[in-house]
């Protein structure tokens, strides 16, 4: 069985399409691991121009984000993307408010940034936590000799919507926190953008996190389907889901039930390069976790795998007072809720079309600039 899928994977690597859909992009993160950068590849691998990579809180604070993205860029060969750091805490949520919205209403399986300090994740490289948003920590694979840039990440949002009007995606794929600051900051910014690709915003995923029947996965179902993006700032999720982007998408959901197989993984080893040889002791960890963040991106990079979507109104609940706060809702008119948005919900996808653009996209060289 493991053999016919593993023929399954390889029979999907045909050549990618060559795509010209993919323009100029702004990808967003919570840089949490030593891996969390195949979002990056996948874009790169669809010849995106990349204009800038944002650093935002989520898994982690922002500042160590940055040391893992800028590391990765380093071992990639990689010194034309400029990095900028976002948002470092939520707007409102704080580790104190958090627990006390948890001791009420459940506690979260995952609380990230929020995690209490832990000197044995610290020593494995696994992120500062507790309550030191400025702390960098030795990580795996070395902290980066090469700098983030001064201006702030929400500025360089502004700053490239401006100049290139109608022109620029993002993929929002931590808190929402940088691109909420953004929207608030210049009325004109959202309005010029062309589409914003959100890992979160999941609905009707209750039951499941309550499913018994483990998901493949070394995580629990309500870690899976937690939406924490989301949780961690959900004052910045409604800001960005209610903001008027040209298209907001969705792609968080859909994510889910795709995980990074054994067979996925060998493949991807398979060709050694600096980066693949990285990959093999950093995404290792990352078998049996969804590929959230690939997913996003690559509904960005190549649009043609999206095989179901529908427009709906889309909301979060930020009642802090509320079981549902930071969770989602859709609705149809004229049942939606007051400023809230169609967004494109993403339903389906044709994943081994996914695969054989992200696996080559893991392989492939970019110490040349291609735009
Ligand atoms: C990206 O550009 C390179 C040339 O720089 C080309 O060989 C490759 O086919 C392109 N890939 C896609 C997906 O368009
Ligand atoms: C710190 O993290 C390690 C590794 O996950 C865990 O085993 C340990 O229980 C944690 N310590 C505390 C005090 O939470
Ligand atoms: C940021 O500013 C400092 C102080 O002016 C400067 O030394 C440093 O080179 C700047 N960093 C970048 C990436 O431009
Ligand atoms: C989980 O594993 C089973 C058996 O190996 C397989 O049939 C199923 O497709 C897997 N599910 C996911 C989500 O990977
Ligand atoms: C992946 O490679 C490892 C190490 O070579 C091997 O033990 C494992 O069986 C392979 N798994 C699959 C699904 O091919
Ligand atoms: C990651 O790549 C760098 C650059 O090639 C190399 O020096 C380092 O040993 C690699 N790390 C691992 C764990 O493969
Ligand atoms: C939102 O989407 C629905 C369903 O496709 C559509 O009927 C409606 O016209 C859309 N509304 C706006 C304002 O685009
Ligand atoms: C899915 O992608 C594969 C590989 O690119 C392609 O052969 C297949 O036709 C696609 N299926 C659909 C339904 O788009
Ligand atoms: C990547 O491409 C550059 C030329 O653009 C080349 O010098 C370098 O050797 C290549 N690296 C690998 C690992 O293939």
């Amino acid at each position: 069985m493991l053999a016919r899928a593993f023929v399954a994977v390889a029979a999907a690597l045909l050549p990618a399409a060559a795509n010209a859909a993919c323009g100029k992009v702004i990808i967003d993160n919570d840089w949490s691991g030593s891996a969390s950068y195949t979002s990056l590849l996948e874009l790169l691998g669809a010849n995106c121009t990349i204009l800038g990579i944002t650093s935002t809180i989520g898994n982690l604070y922002a500042y160590q984000g940055a040391a893992h993205i800028l590391r990765f860029l380093e071992i990639a060969g990689i010194d034309y993307i400029p990095v900028y750091i976002g948002a470092n805490e939520p707007l409102i949520n704080t580790v104190e408010r958090s627990a006390a919205w948890q001791s009420v209403f459940g506690a979260f399986s995952w609380d990230g940034a929020f995690q209490p300090d832990n000197a044995t994740l610290d020593a494995e490289g696994s992120d500062p936590t507790g309550n030191n948003p400025f702390e960098i920590t030795p990580i795996p694979e070395g902290l980066p000799t090469m700098k983030w840039q001064n201006e702030s990440a929400v500025d360089f949002m502004i700053a490239m919507a401006r100049m290139y009007p109608g022109e620029v995606e993002i993929v929002a794929a931590g808190a929402m926190t940088t691109v909420a600051l953004a929207i608030k900051q210049d009325p004109y910014f959202a309005g010029n953008v062309k589409k914003i690709s959100i890992q979160g915003g999941y609905v009707d995923v209750n039951l499941k996190q309550t499913d018994p029947t483990p998901s493949n996965s070394t995580f629990t179902n309500d870690d899976i389907y937690a939406d924490f993006n989301f949780f961690i700032d959900p004052e910045a999720a409604k800001v960005v889901v209610n903001a008027p982007f040209i298209e907001t998408v969705i792609a968080g959901q859909v994510s889910i039930p795709y995980f990074v197989t054994p067979e996925i993984f060998n493949q991807t080893i398979s060709v050694v390069t600096p980066i693949t040889s990285n990959l093999s002791t950093y995404w290792a960890g990352s078998i049996g976790t969804p590929l959230w963040d690939e997913i996003t991106a690559g509904v960005l990079a190549y649009p043609e795998i999206i095989t179901k979507s529908r427009q709906v109104y889309f909301d979060v609940d930020v009642a802090y007072g509320s079981i549902f706060y930071g969770r989602s809702f859709v609705a149809i008119a004229p049942y939606q809720p007051a400023n809230s948005r169609n967004v494109t919900f993403i339903e389906q996808i044709n994943f081994s079309g996914f695969l054989s653009n992200f696996i080559p996209a893991l392989q492939g060289n970019y110490t040349t600039k291609r735009w």
